[in-house]
């Protein structure tokens, strides 16, 4: 083993841990230079190359050994652990040292090793990115964080609320749940209690969001909405809420109702938005009123247009919103639903102002994304006030490139899905094809040992992923799953027997 200068002696190194290694002459110099023993050597140096004499290829006391460091970890007493903390999730075990890896994202970002709390993992299908995320929240659970489940597509984490004894909140065939996209949650019922400086700072937040929506929800018809779009559909939403009658009262207002405001508008509306006259405000904003019309009469028809009819116990462990009822409807209306319940689930997380912390999981996040820049931008604000809001959004998705394929090359959504990457600081990847790998590797910089890991040894084995938090060198973590964890979580179960029908306390538990 050849030693650079700026090494230290293993000597050196165990002083670090204790106290200083007694130290041995190892030789005397003769006054004329040469060197000499004090006793007289019983063997050559090298034993006597005989078999059975001990006989060693290099000079005695040093042996060589050549081996990686996690072949030999168990006899080498100097390596590395994990460098990160054992804090929070413990998820598994760390493949190099064979210690616990434990995962705490707001824990890594107060103890500086990360700059933000946000997760993405990438993996083929069936690699366990959703069981991965399982394993996090329900050990998270134990220091009392919760977690939402913002759109469950497939309802695979239903099984997991029935086994921990809460109820999700179905939406689609079978289920009478509505949610009104434009829902005023929480904010309703605090409205009485603020001041009316307080009420202008949250009305102003939540109108930003429900403008946001609309028009994200408009682009997904194929329609990208203009300033004036966004102009007008502020002014209709603050005249609906009844925001210059003096902030008395909030009306809940619901998608149809700014859609009869934008199709028959009244004097003071066009006037206030200084149009000529009602016939150039109809004209002008005919595009983003047939838009939200597709929304009330198309395949999500009643859905999020209507009051919402359930409520949400937010001291729930864990709540989600399960989509698959939706399935039928087309993979359109699963994006625009996943939209609605974002906004939503934001809007409420936020003003639950319990202080606690809170996952958010966005599973098949991909499917969002590709409803185009307003969606894009939709979940680029989430994740940019994450810390602000105590929460850790987890996001899920196969590949890079589901992020870079939202828009035309070069284009305003692609160059914030980029970004999305740089937004989230822990990225967990799991099993990948060799193509997809070259494109991770790519897009975030890993080096060629790590490109290597994500396409062999990250495929042999479900939970195995490259942990790259941020620019550290990735460590390789096998998620551990417990017996029960496997049970309540098995995907693969769908494909031997049909999925549940609706439980019965599903309809009537869920709506009121
Ligand atoms: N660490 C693990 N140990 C043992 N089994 C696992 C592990 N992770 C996942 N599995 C099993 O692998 C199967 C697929 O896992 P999972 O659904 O999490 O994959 P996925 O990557 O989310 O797939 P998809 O992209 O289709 O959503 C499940 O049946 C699960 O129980
Ligand atoms: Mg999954």
């Amino acid at each position: 083993m050849s030693r650079r200068i700026d090494e230290r002696t293993a000597a050196e190194l165990l002083a670090t841990f204790g106290p200083a290694l007694g130290t041995r002459p190892t030789e005397r110099r003769r006054p004329d230079g040469r060197n000499a023993r004090l006793n007289q050597r019983a063997a050559p140096r090298r034993g006597f190359a005989r078999p059975g004499h001990g006989w060693s290829p290099v000079a005695a006391p040093l042996q060589v050994y050549q081996a990686g460091t996690h072949e030999i970890g168990g006899l080498f007493p100097l390596l590395a652990a994990s460098p990160l903390p054992a804090v929070g999730a413990r998820m598994g075990y760390d493949v190099h040292s064979g210690g616990a890896f434990y995962l705490h994202p707001v824990e890594f970002v107060l103890r500086a090793i990360c700059t933000n709390p946000n997760m993405i993992l990438f993996g083929e299908p069936g690699r366990g990115k959703s069981s991965t995320v399982v394993a996090f929240l329900l050990r998270m659970m134990l220091t009392g964080v919760r977690t939402l489940i913002s759109g469950d597509v497939k309802g695979e984490y239903t099984p997991l609320l029935h086994a921990l004894g809460v109820t999700p909140i179905m939406l689609g065939r079978g289920s009478t749940a509505r949610l009104n996209a434009l829902d005023l949650g929480p904010l309703a019922a605090r409205w009485d209690t603020w001041s009316t400086e307080r009420q202008r700072d949250e009305l102003d937040g939540v109108l930003g969001r429900w403008v946001q929506l609309l028009v994200a929800l408009a682009e997904a018809q194929g329609y990208r909405p203009t300033v004036t779009d966004e102009a007008a559909v502020s002014a209709v939403l603050r005249q609906l809420l009844g925001v210059h009658d003096g902030y008395t009262n909030l009306k809940p207002i619901t998608i149809p109702d700014v859609h009869k405001a934008l199709a028959d508008p009244d004097e003071q509306l066009w006037q206030e938005l200084r149009f000529a006259g009602r016939r150039q405000f109809l004209d002008h904003l005919r595009s983003i009123t047939d838009a939200l019309a597709n929304l009330i009469s198309g395949p999500l028809a009643g859905l999020f247009d209507a009051a919402t009819n359930f409520t949400v116990d937010w001291d729930a462990p864990i709540q989600s919103l399960d989509l698959s009822r939706l399935r039928t409807r087309g993979d359109q209306a699963i994006a625009v639903a996943l939209t609605c319940l974002g906004s939503w689930s934001s809007l409420a997380t936020d003003l639950q102002e319990d202080g606690e912390l809170r996952i958010v999981v966005r599973d098949e996040i991909w499917r969002q994304l590709r409803l185009g820049l307003r969606a894009v931008q939709a979940v680029d604000s989430e994740l940019r006030l994450s810390r602000a809001e105590r929460k850790i959004q987890v996001l899920v998705s196969h590949k890079p490139g589901d992020f870079l394929s939202v828009g035309a090359t070069g284009s305003q959504e692609v160059a914030i899905a980029r970004d999305l990457l740089a937004l989230c600081s822990i990225r967990v990847l799991l099993g990948q094809s060799t193509r997809v790998a070259s494109e991770l590797a790519d897009v975030l910089a890993l080096s060629e040992k790590e490109h290597e890991a994500t396409t062999g040894w990250a495929n042999d084995r479900q939970g195995r992923a490259l942990w790259k938090i941020e620019n550290r060198t990735g460590l390789k973590v096998q998620t551990v799953l417990s017996r029960i964890e496997r049970q309540i979580f098995d995907t693969n179960s769908q494909l031997v027997s049909k999925p549940n029908p609706l439980p019965a306390d599903a309809v009537s538990a869920t709506s009121s």
